[in-house]
């Protein structure tokens, strides 16, 4: 099979009513979507990404109402955030409703939910009417996609249509939040800055940092976003005197480095922007080819920096 890549909602809708998997744009990264409610369905998902079944999936609706039919409660600390952030980056993960089946959930208590900012699939959401499951559209492991294309390549050979919606703007995954005792508590930095959320919570927000093999959130795994390459994260000025500049590939924020060949560079915003340098991250994961390693900068520790410090962390620990 070769995937179709196209923009035809009805087609993407037809195939998603008969329990077939469809790759979806977002505005963090595209996803591979299946209906949420169909225990068949989702199954589908985990065949074609290779997902360890402990790994569970994002539910997506259209809107705060349909979010509040597929859970027991939503407490009061989760609605002002979902107010301030949907549609967008955020995640909220709340105790699921029976009408969520487990293997949605891993057999999870709680499920996770978004509304996507994205204009063609929130009319797919609302048209098709069915909440859709949506892991990122990678194989377990790999890069999150942020085109129809890097879904192409990636999965083409298992997913018959890919809903075409441009380059994601957010370019990250979005940002995961867990309640306990109604304090918010952050188990994947992502999309939505920190210090937003901590401005709408009113108080410093706690993060869970997690690499056990069984973790709260698995996409917290240490070893997530594998390029393929040897990759290392730190002063690319040092880390460059012990490798062939020829045969290295670079990640900066805003840094040309003259030793290395100008297509082994990935300079993620010229003018120092961190949103920016968030969109083209994974897109420069994927660029590299003929290099032996490639070096990161770190980014600052601020708004959308921290979430690239951490997929820079994790992709430097797998392989
Ligand atoms: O931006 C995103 O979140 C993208 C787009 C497609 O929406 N989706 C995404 O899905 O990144 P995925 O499967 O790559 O990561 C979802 C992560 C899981 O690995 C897990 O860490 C967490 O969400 N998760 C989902 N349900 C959970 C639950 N009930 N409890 C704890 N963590 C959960
Ligand atoms: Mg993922």
């Amino acid at each position: 099979m070769k995937a179709e890549i196209g923009t035809d909602l009805e087609k993407a809708k037809h195939i998603l009513l008969s329990d077939g998997i469809v790759a979806i744009p977002t505005e963090t990264v595209y996803g591979l979507a299946a209906n949420a409610l169909s225990p068949l369905a989702v199954a589908r998902i985990f065949e074609a990404k290779q997902r360890p079944s402990f790994d569970p999936l994002i539910v997506h609706v259209p809107d705060l109402e349909s979010a509040l039919g597929l859970v027991i409660e939503f407490p009061e600390p989760a609605r002002k955030l979902a107010q301030a952030f949907w549609p967008g980056p955020l995640t909220l993960i709340l105790e699921k409703s029976p009408k969520i089946p487990d293997i949605v959930t891993s057999g999870h208590p709680t499920v996770g939910i978004r509304v996507p900012d994205h204009p063609l699939t929130l009319e797919l959401l609302r048209t098709a009417n069915i909440p859709l499951a949506a892991p990122s559209a990678n194989p377990f492991g790999f890069v999150s996609p942020t085109s129809a294309e890097h879904v192409m390549e990636q999965l083409g050979n298992v997913v018959p249509y890919i809903l075409n919606g441009g380059p994601c703007q957010v370019g990250l995954e979005s940002t995961i939040i867990r309640f306990e005792d109604d304090e918010a508590v952050v188990l994947r930095l992502g999309g939505a800055p920190l210090e937003k959320i901590e401005k709408i919570m009113g108080k410093p927000v706690k993060e869970i940092r997690t690499s056990s093999s069984k973790p709260d959130a698995p996409g917290m795994l240490i070893a997530h976003y594998s390029p393929g390459i040897k990759l290392l994260v730190g002063d690319v000025r040092v880390l460059l005197s012990q490798f062939d500049p020829e045969r290295t590939g670079t990640i900066s924020f805003n840094t040309r480095y003259d030793q290395v060949p100008v297509k082994n560079q990935q300079i993620l915003s010229p003018d120092g922007d961190l949103e920016e340098a968030a969109a083209n991250l994974f897109g420069a994961l994927r660029s590299f080819s003929h290099v032996d390693v490639i070096l990161a900068e770190r980014f600052p520790d601020s708004g959308l920096g921290l979430a690239i410090n951490d997929r820079l962390k994790r992709a430097a620990a797998s392989r």
